[in-house]
């Protein structure tokens, strides 16, 4: 006889960003409430994403600083550089986080489920975690993404490289290092290695990274990366890998409009090629629950999948794949549910995001060309591009650009892209103002704070 399963008014499946966020605004709303993790609590974010990524990034920002150190007057002698004693520290830190989490459920009296859930039964939606059965009115799919890594067909020796996985697992920093992708997360952990003195070659199949974003920013950024020292393989795609005696990759490089390419003595590649959502596990065939081409769980704006009791959220529906989007989302829908907030919904325009590229990108809305789809001749851009005042007594020299994208009549600020030291810090007060709906001639009526960069976008004409 099955065993008897347990049932919840809530089940969320993943403990990620946006899984924890939406059942603990549950449990606060008193819902009964259990989440299923098969790993450690904190998802992509916490523990291979967003966090350490963002510590290697200040550990990056260190080594960069240390370079105008000498402009400003200081002697700096005898630098040393740990990898592993940062990435102690950085775990050290994580765990704590993971402990923390726990803590907060358990404060919350969410009942953790360790294990990997899969659905078993499809007449009624039952979850099953090693070998115990569990239903609820309502289940959250919230089971995340992992990174893509080409097959052994697509690309031999494909398995000799690591993802951002296997970045946050490197116990040292390599001395030469292949990344391949034009996404921002290509960039930023191409930025890290060569900040960090590791020779670093970035792979591109277009002769530009980033090219979702407005074209000043994928501009602006991949000269950026050169002058960082990237060397930048355009028009390129990795033919094979292998390794030689030595222990060493060898990749070899295929170019279209240059002779074939062989990088001999490769510590690290990285492929950072785009991430793929957690579903197949989950056994969501027979559910009739309907995936898009690319694998991503289909929901309305609601959350809602096209069979009820059943959402989806976060990286798994493969939309803007942000940690503030997935939690958003996640408290939206608790709110819906159990907090009688029927039209509770995130609404998807409007999402700053940062890439912590170097110097950092900032961008809010919609880029020039998508304005101008929109709005055609009632399209107005101002932009700038200067040398912050920082690099005015040192040797090497970056610019910051910045472009506000104004649409109507009114002028109504309908996107804002920058890049330059400390835009990462500057967007977010700016995006109150712009999702406030903001004019060109409000950003006009506001005073300078003098010196900065961030003065600049006051004072555009
Ligand atoms: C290198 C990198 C850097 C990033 N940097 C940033 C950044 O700077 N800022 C930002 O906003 N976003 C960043 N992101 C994106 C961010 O991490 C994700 O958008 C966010 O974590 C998505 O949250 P989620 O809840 O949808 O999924 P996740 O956080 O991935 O959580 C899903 C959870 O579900 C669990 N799970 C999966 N399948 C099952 C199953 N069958 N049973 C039980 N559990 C399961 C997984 O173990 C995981 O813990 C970064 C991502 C990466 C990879
Ligand atoms: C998947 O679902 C089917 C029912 O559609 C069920 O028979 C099977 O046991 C499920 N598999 C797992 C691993 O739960
Ligand atoms: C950098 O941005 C400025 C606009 O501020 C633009 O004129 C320039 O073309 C950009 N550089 C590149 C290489 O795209
Ligand atoms: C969901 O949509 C798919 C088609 O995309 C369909 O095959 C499936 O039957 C639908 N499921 C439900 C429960 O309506």
């Amino acid at each position: 006889m099955p065993l008897l399963a347990r049932a919840f008014d809530l089940l969320v499946l993943g403990g990620g960003s946006g899984g924890l966020a939406c059942a603990r605004r549950a449990a606060e709303l008193g819902a009964r409430t259990a989440l299923v993790e098969r790993g450690p609590l904190g998802g992509t974010g916490v523990n291979v994403g967003c966090v350490p990524k963002k510590v290697m990034y200040n550990t990056a920002m260190h080594a960069d600083f240390i370079h105008n150190h000498m402009d400003y007057g200081f002697t700096v002698s005898n630098v040393d550089f740990s990898w592993r004693k940062i990435k102690e520290r950085r775990d050290a830190y994580i765990k704590r986080l993971n402990g923390i989490y726990q803590r907060n459920l358990e404060k919350d009296k969410i009942e953790i489920i360790s294990g990997s859930a899969s659905f078993s039964d499809c007449s009624k939606p039952t979850v099953e975690v090693n070998g115990q059965q569990y239903t609820a009115s309502h289940i959250v799919i919230a089971t995340g993404g992992q990174p893509d890594i080409p097959t052994e067909t697509d690309i031999p020796g494909a398995e000799f490289g690591i993802t951002s996985d296997g970045f946050f697992n490197l116990e040292d920093l390599p001395s030469r290092a292949v990344v391949v992708g034009a996404g921002y997360i290509a960039v930023e952990l191409a930025g890290i290695f060569s900040h960090l003195s590791c020779k670093t070659s970035l792979v591109i199949r277009y002769d530009e990274v980033l090219r979702k974003f407005d074209t000043m920013i994928s501009g602006n950024c991949t000269t950026e990366l050169e002058s960082n020292g990237v060397e930048l393989l355009r028009r390129s795609k990795v033919g094979s890998v292998s390794r030689n005696s030595a222990g060493r990759l060898v990749v070899t490089i295929a170019r279209e409009n240059a002779a074939d390419h062989t990088l001999s003595d490769v510590d690290c590649l990285v492929w950072a090629i785009g991430r793929k959502p957690n579903c197949h596990d989950l056994n969501l065939s027979k559910l009739g629950i309907s995936l898009d081409s690319s694998g991503h769980i289909c929901t309305d704006e609601y959350q809602n999948t096209n069979r009820s009791g059943i959402y989806a959220l976060g990286d798994v529906c493969g939309k803007a794949l942000l940690t503030p989007v997935a939690i958003a989302a996640g408290r939206k829908l608790a709110s819906r549910l159990f907090g009688g907030e029927a039209n509770a919904r995130l609404d998807y325009t409007n999402i700053p995001t940062v890439v912590f590229s170097h110097p950092p990108i900032a961008t809010i809305g919609l880029t020039e060309a998508e304005a101008e789809a929109k709005y055609g001749q009632n399209t107005k851009v101002y932009h700038s591009t200067f040398t912050p005042l920082y690099y005015a007594v040192t040797e090497h020299k970056r610019k910051c650009v910045m472009k506000l994208v104004c649409a109507n009549a009114n002028e109504q600020v309908v996107g804002l892209h920058m890049q330059g030291m400390g835009c990462d810090e500057i967007l977010q007060g700016f995006a109150v103002a712009i999702q406030m709906g903001a004019t060109k001639a409000n950003f006009d009526a506001t005073l300078a704070i003098h010196p900065t960069s961030a003065e600049e976008l006051v004072t555009l004409r």
